[in-house]
């Protein structure tokens, strides 16, 4: 008797069939790429019996999407493949509605946070960059959100993660120059539009000498680089949106990618512990 009342809940809502721990719950969900690398990792057993654990649970697509180099650093190195997975999981159980824009949260991984950002009035949120697809699956020791992106532990800051970068050699020579290191090393958050250094040897011959020479004019080009808050593409959406430096950039989401008045992203979604860094293929000059 008892088992057919669970059935019929079951037919009205899956949430009543999803039962047992953090591990079971993943299975049920399909999560199986997941739950092969916390086996790997030796995480599987602390997912099952430790906790409450909040985990942002990538799906196996998240996973494939990854590119093979990473995918194969991961298999390889287990070390690493611990600290990426740790990454995804808070202690404590964090619920849905628990969630806000900018919310910065410890993770399993010490030391690292995630980053959690709330777009378009809810309906889009997004954990550290990664869209959330699915709230609040209950298990005995926690708490599942499935994402569609495999979260990277960021590395720094803005300034940091631009140092790193070959192909942003100008802008840190500039962003130097400015005197601008310490502030985008700051708490921001920030979300930066970095042109390369192709981008800047693309501007008119002697503008970026001159730009060198000229602290202000070179500041007003820079910040018109920089939005404040955490913008990651899924969060991005067609329209104006005021810069640091006072004018707006002209963002257009499009099927083909996201434009930046006329520069197009190249590269976007680099986290950062201060915010994110979108790459783009032409220097941004503000209107006179
Ligand atoms: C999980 O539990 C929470 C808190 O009891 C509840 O609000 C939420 O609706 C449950 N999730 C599902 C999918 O039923
Ligand atoms: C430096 O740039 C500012 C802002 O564009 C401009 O007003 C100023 O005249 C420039 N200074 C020099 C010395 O060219």
């Amino acid at each position: 008797m008892k088992l057919t009342v669970v059935a019929a809940f079951c037919l009205i809502s899956t949430a009543f069939c999803q039962t047992g721990n953090i591990v079971d719950v993943a299975k049920q969900l399909g999560a199986t790429t997941l739950l092969e690398l916390a086996t790997d990792a030796g995480l599987a057993g602390v997912l099952s019996t430790g906790g409450p654990f909040t985990v942002f649970a990538p799906t196996n697509e998240a996973f494939s999407a990854l590119p093979p180099r990473v995918l194969n650093m991961l298999k390889k190195n287990k070390q690493l493949l611990a600290d990426v997975l740790k990454y995804h999981v808070l202690n404590g159980k964090v619920y849905s509605s628990q969630l806000s824009n900018e919310l910065v949260t410890p993770t399993l991984l010490e030391g690292f946070k995630d980053r959690i950002n709330i777009y378009q009035g809810g309906k889009v949120v997004t954990s550290e960059g990664s869209p959330v697809v699915k709230v609040d699956q209950n298990a005995t020791n926690g708490v599942i959100h499935v994402i569609s992106k495999v979260e990277l532990p960021p590395r720094g800051t803005v300034v940091d993660a631009a140092k790193r970068n070959n192909k942003l050699g100008t802008l840190v020579k500039a962003v130097v120059a400015a005197g601008l290191v310490e502030t985008l090393s700051g708490a921001g958050p920030f979300t930066v539009f970095a042109p390369t250094d192709a981008a800047f040897n693309a501007l008119p011959p002697g503008t970026l000498d001159n730009l060198l020479k000229n602290k202000t004019a070179l500041t007003d080009v820079l910040t018109y680089h920089v939005v404040s808050g955490t913008f990651y593409s899924a969060g991005l959406a067609s329209g104006a949106v005021p810069t640091v430096e006072g004018k707006s950039v002209n963002i257009a989401v499009a099927s083909g990618g996201v434009t930046v008045n006329d520069a197009k992203v190249t590269m976007a979604d680099e986290s950062v512990t201060n915010g994110v860094i979108h790459v783009i293929d032409k220097v941004l000059i503000p209107p006179k």
